[in-house]
């Protein structure tokens, strides 16, 4: 309400507000107001009443006034702040991009959570982050928003595009409009179905000013890119570098550890033609049950490692114990043993980082038994660690379904009834669940993955059971009409290559 207004409704509402007594020397004016009775004591009566009524008006008016000025000041204040929180906008969206690149390891992970941050701060439709590859003369992004199976996108560091050329000159370059500029190719849209409106390309670059790749926007929400965008994008892209350069180092020698792990393990399994790929098999089985009991990444580089390595201790296990085509003698079963320990103090040399610092241990404890029976240090229930207790379950499992020196592989029947026998005394039973719950395709794969040769088409046809239902179809149970058929297609998977001479032995 404006102020007049204002003071206009407090005049009228003080008519009954009247003829207050006062003795104090009243102006002239005021006292001729009142009648026109000058000298009248009712006159003066009158005039001094009139006179407090201003001054109720003008007392009145003054507060109103001074209310009014807090209000305009109180919405000032709020205008100033909106514009405030307007330009902290970019910066905590800065905070949350840079606060997420720094908690994410790997580059994939990465790149998606920047692109979505980034394209939410700026007010933008899409955001792209193109990596360069050096060796392939290459740009590539792994996430380009609303282009929905679109995953990976490979664009030559030659080719006439905005990215490209940003990449090769290292320079910002703002597009207001796509069309009308010489340097957008509308091709791109025809191929994608996107409409690109305007585009903002910033370099990436590391310290020595090298360009790693590019952060690409488009269609800014209103208007275009502005200068101030400009440098919001160029401030997370100096800090993307570094994030990104950090990471793809880290993939590199993550993989390089992983190789190194894997060519450790089958140096053991390779000793043997018949345990050839067994400490690989027994990871992935131990995988796809921590996939089925949906543990941490981290866990899942923990339960990689120490599947991997499980068995590394055999290497100190003589060959003719290892090899030997018949039962063990009670000392030999001693020394085969001692290899759980080996496995313990070997890993305990590596200098495996904190996350990964339980590998050694886990990996030391794919013999124990739940009740306390098992080797080699005979802890029981849940001394046992978790991840011990999935590799358990997946060795046991691998060595029964592969053939040994001693005997063929045995009927899945018999090895369910092994299994199931050692719930709650050998193995953890949610464990066991987990295992048998799993897509009966996904264990065939692991299961003939390391035999040599392809894994059969007709594996896919599994895809629709679990393993658990598997079994029950191969002890009896009627199937069903998709299921028809799975059971001699199975026999004739696991069958088939089998080294004729060997016998069956429990
Ligand atoms: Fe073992």
């Amino acid at each position: 309400m404006a102020k007049s207004d204002t003071a206009k409704a407090g005049k009228k509402s003080t008519p009954v507000d009247v003829c207050n007594h006062d003795t104090s020397s009243a102006d002239k004016p005021e006292k001729l107001e009142c009648g026109g009775h000058a000298h009248s004591p009712e006159a003066e009566s009158r005039g001094a009443t009139l006179k407090d009524r201003e001054d109720s008006l003008r007392k009145l008016e003054s507060e109103l006034s001074k209310r009014e000025i807090g209000l305009i000041e109180r919405e000032i204040k709020l205008l100033g702040s909106q514009q405030e929180l307007d330009k902290l906008r970019p910066l905590s969206g800065l905070y949350r991009v840079v606060k997420a690149m720094t908690t994410e390891r790997k580059v994939d992970a990465m790149l998606d959570v920047i692109t979505r941050e980034t394209a939410s701060m700026l007010r933008c439709d899409r955001c792209s982050v193109f990596v360069l590859d050096v060796h392939r003369g290459e740009l590539w992004t792994q996430v380009a928003q609303g282009l929905e199976g679109h995953r990976t996108i490979r664009v030559p560091l030659s080719s006439n595009s905005v990215v490209s050329l940003c990449a090769r000159t290292g320079r910002v370059i703002n597009i207001p409009d796509a069309y009308s500029d010489p340097r957008f190719d509308p091709e791109v849209d025809k191929s994608t179905g996107y409409h690109t409106k305007n585009i903002l390309c910033v370099p990436m670059q590391n310290r020595n000013g090298s360009v790693l790749g590019v952060f690409e926007v488009m269609n800014k929400d209103v208007n275009t890119f502005t200068q101030e965008d400009e440098e919001w994008l160029q401030a997370l892209a100096a800090v993307a570098a570094g994030l990104i350069e950090q990471a793809q180092a880290y993939s590199e020698i993550e993989h390089f550890v992983d190789k190194t792990v894997e060519t450790l393990a089958q140096t053991i399994d390779k000793r043997d033609p018949l345990t050839a790929g067994h400490s690989i098999r027994v990871t992935r089985y131990s995988l796809s049950i921590g996939d089925g009991m949906a543990i941490s990444d981290d866990e899942k580089d923990v339960l990689r490692y120490a599947a991997m390595m499980h068995d590394y201790g055999k290497i100190g296990v003589p060959e003719a114990i290892l090899w030997k085509n018949g039962r063990l003698t009670p000392e030999e079963y001693a020394c085969v043993q001692t290899h759980a320990r080996l496995t313990y103090e070997l890993l305990s040399n590596l200098p495996f980082t904190n996350r990964l610092a339980h590998v050694p241990f886990i990996a030391s404890c794919h013999h124990e038994k739940l009740d306390g029976t098992g080797y080699y240090r005979g802890l029981k229930g849940h001394e046992i660690p978790f991840l011990a207790r999935v590799i358990t379950v997946s060795d046991v499992f691998d060595a029964l379904t592969s053939v040994r020196h001693y005997r063929n592989r045995m009927n899945i029947v018999k090895v369910y009834e092994i299994i199931d026998s050692g719930r709650d005394n050998h193995f953890d039973p949610e464990v066991v669940d987990a295992f048998y719950a799993l897509p009966c395709d996904r264990v065939l794969r692991v299961m003939e993955s390391e035999r040599g040769g392809q894994i059969p088409e007709e594996v896919d046809q599994f895809k629709t059971i679990s393993w658990l239902r598997l079994v029950e179809i191969c002890q009896g149970s009627k199937p069903k009409r998709h299921e028809e058929g799975l059971k001699d297609l199975f026999y004739r998977i696991y069958n088939a290559n089998l080294p004729p001479d060997y016998q069956e032995l429990d």
